[in-house]
Order: structure tokens, then C-alpha cells, then sequence
């Protein structure tokens, strides 16, 4: 990725102006994009001084340390389709980006898929320790909402109100809390095709729905909107976990930054499992189909969310 200040200062109306064919211009945006919301982070997880900093170094650590950034692009871009402030959409895109990294910083523990690798580097719990790793995913879990209810992030209290009901539904018991737990108990072996897509429509989707529905509550679009990033938002998150999958088949942790071939050790659930490698893929790319299409009232203006849906199955890490 290019930190040029020329890319980090292009903005999404910019953006527009993307030449044709190529990528249309999506790599400089999720690189830009990218920038931007780690920049917001940056500010918003300031280090402290005393016992205390340690936490806020683990969740820095944690949170600034790389990744695609692929949700908070999601909510600027569906932010964009409605002219929202790009301010207000980074600001979600960096609450949402806090509750993911806490959720990997979890996932690697010990208890759960035990990884020692990602990001390209150690894991939060070996980089500091096991408490800390915990705690440091508790502290962006909380930060996230103290983010959403700050009046920066909308001037309406309805709206902020809003925001912080569906990320606290996404991430809890019933979104991607309940998916992890599902991922790692004795049922999961039992899953026919239905059961794995419940699984990875919780663990992985809900994040990945409150993203793209973000950008229609900030804008307070209606319900035909909102419905259509929904459905797109359904058919990327389950396209985004099998080409996790097959990545973990694949891939190499040289190449991914996080450890591969730990579904089939773990025995995990998963379409790939399921399916073999050439079905799963064929399904990712159906529902890459499906997905763009379910975008078309946008017109033109959801290009980006068009190939982001492409790239999240062609995608190397
Ligand atoms: C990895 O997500 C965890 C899953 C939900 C499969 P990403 O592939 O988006 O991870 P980063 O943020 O780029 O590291
Ligand atoms: C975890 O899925 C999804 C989360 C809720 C963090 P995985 O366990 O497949 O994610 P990776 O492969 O470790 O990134
Ligand atoms: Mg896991
Ligand atoms: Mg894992
Ligand atoms: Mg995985």
C-alpha cells in the first residue's frame, strides 16, 4: 500500500473522478480510506501515562497495526451513496473497526483459535499477555460506543441512539458473539449447508450488515434503501467468510499474516469443509452476483460497493 499524502488526501468526491476501467479506482480508495480511519483511531486511542497505558497500548497495538479496514470502507461508502459527511461516516467507520479488532484480539486467544499471528505480527496476548489481550478487547468493545454516542458523530440523539442499538445488536449474543459461540461448539459438526451459513451470517455478517446499514442511519434514508444495503450486505458478509475459508485452505501465513490450515485442525465449519475447494468458490462468486445486483437503485453512485464485492473474493489477504 502506497502512503503517499497525495492518496491519503483523496477524498470520496474525488473519487468520482477514478478512470475508467482498471479497478476503477477501489485500491486507492480502500488505501485512502484506510488511512483516514486510522488516522481517526490514532486520535481517538491517544496513549495515557501510568499502569493504566498499558491497556491503551494493547489496544493501539491492536488497532493500528494494519488490516484491510474493509468495514469502515463499507461505511463511508454507503455513507457516500446519501452525501453524508465524510467526518461523521469515519467516525462509525472507526467505532466499527474497534469492535472488529476486539473481536480478533478474542478469536486469537487461547481459548478460542489459540493463533499466534496476525496482521503480519504477534498476536495481542503474545505481544503483551493473556489479561491484557482480554481487557484490551474490552476497552475497544466499550470505546466503540462511547464513539457513537458523541455528539460529533451526529448532531441527532435519535440517530446516535440508533447507531449504537444496531452495533450493540450486531456484536452481541445475538450477531457475532453468538456465531463465535457456535463456532466452537460440539454442534458445529453436525451443520448442513443452512447451519454453516446461520454460523457465518452471525459470526462474520453481522458486523459486516451494520456497516453498510450505517451510512442509511446516519442519513436517515428509507426503507428501500436500507433494505438494499441489507441484502448486499447478507450476500458480502457470507461471500467474505468463504473466501476467509478458502484462504486458510490456501493461503500461507507469510502471504495472509495469520496462520492457515486451522479450520480443518480445528475442525471448523465451513463451506470449504462442506463443499471442496471449486463449489465454495463457485458459491463465493454466485453471491458476489447476487450482491451487486441487489445495488442497482443506487446507479452509478455504488460502483465502489460494486467492486468491493468483487475484490472481498479475489482478494489475496
Ligand atoms: C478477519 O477479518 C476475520 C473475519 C471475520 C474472517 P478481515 O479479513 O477483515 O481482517 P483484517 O481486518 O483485514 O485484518
Ligand atoms: C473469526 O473468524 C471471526 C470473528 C468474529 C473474529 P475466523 O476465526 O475464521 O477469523 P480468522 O481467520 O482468525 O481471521
Ligand atoms: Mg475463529
Ligand atoms: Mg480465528
Ligand atoms: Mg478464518
Amino acid at each position: 500500500m502506497s502512503n503517499s499524502g497525495a492518496q491519503a488526501n483523496r477524498t470520496a468526491a474525488n473519487r468520482s473522478s477514478a478512470a475508467p476501467g482498471g479497478d476503477g479506482g477501489l485500491q486507492e480508495a480502500l488505501t485512502a480510506q484506510g488511512e483516514a480511519v486510522t488516522r481517526v483511531l490514532d486520535e481517538m486511542l491517544a496513549p495515557v501515562e501510568g499502569p493504566r497505558g498499558r491497556v491503551i497500548e494493547a489496544m493501539r497495538y491492536s488497532a493500528l497495526g494494519g488490516g484491510k479496514r474493509l468495514r469502515p470502507f463499507l461505511v463511508c461508502e454507503s455513507a457516500r451513496l446519501f452525501g453524508v459527511a465524510e467526518a461523521q461516516a469515519l467516525r462509525v467507520g472507526a467505532a466499527i473497526e474497534m469492535v472488529h479488532c476486539y473481536s480478533l484480539i478474542h478469536d486469537d486467544l487461547p481459548a478460542m483459535d489459540d493463533s499466534e499471528l496476525r496482521r503480519g505480527r504477534a498476536t495481542a496476548h503474545v505481544a503483551f499477555d493473556e489479561a491484557t489481550a482480554i481487557l484490551a478487547g474490552d476497552g475497544l468493545l466499550t470505546e466503540a460506543f462511547t464513539v457513537l454516542a458523541d455528539a460529533r458523530t451526529h448532531a441527532k440523539a435519535e440517530v446516535r441512539c440508533a447507531l449504537v442499538a444496531s452495533l450493540a445488536a450486531a456484536a452481541g449474543a445475538a450477531g457475532m458473539v453468538g456465531g463465535q459461540m457456535i463456532d466452537i461448539s460440539p454442534e458445529r459438526e453436525g451443520l448442513d449447508l443452512a447451519g454453516i451459513s446461520h454460523l457465518q451470517s452471525l459470526k462474520t455478517g453481522a458486523l459486516i450488515r451494520f456497516s453498510c446499514e450505517a451510512g442509511a442511519i446516519l442519513a436517515e434514508a428509507g426503507q428501500a434503501e436500507r433494505a438494499a444495503l441489507l441484502g448486499y450486505a447478507e450476500d458480502l458478509g457470507l461471500a467474505f467468510q468463504i473466501a476467509d475459508d478458502l484462504l486458510d485452505e490456501e493461503s500461507t501465513p507469510e502471504a495472509l499474516g495469520k496462520p492457515t490450515g486451522q479450520d480443518a485442525n480445528l475442525g471448523k465449519a465451513t463451506f470449504v469443509g462442506q463443499l471442496g475447494i471449486e463449489k465454495a468458490r463457485e458459491k463465493a462468486q454466485e453471491l458476489v452476483d447476487s450482491a451487486c445486483a441487489r445495488l442497482d437503485l443506487f446507479g452509478e453512485k455504488a460502483e465502489l460497493l460494486k467492486q468491493t464485492a468483487a475484490f472481498v473474493v479475489s482478494r489475496r489477504s
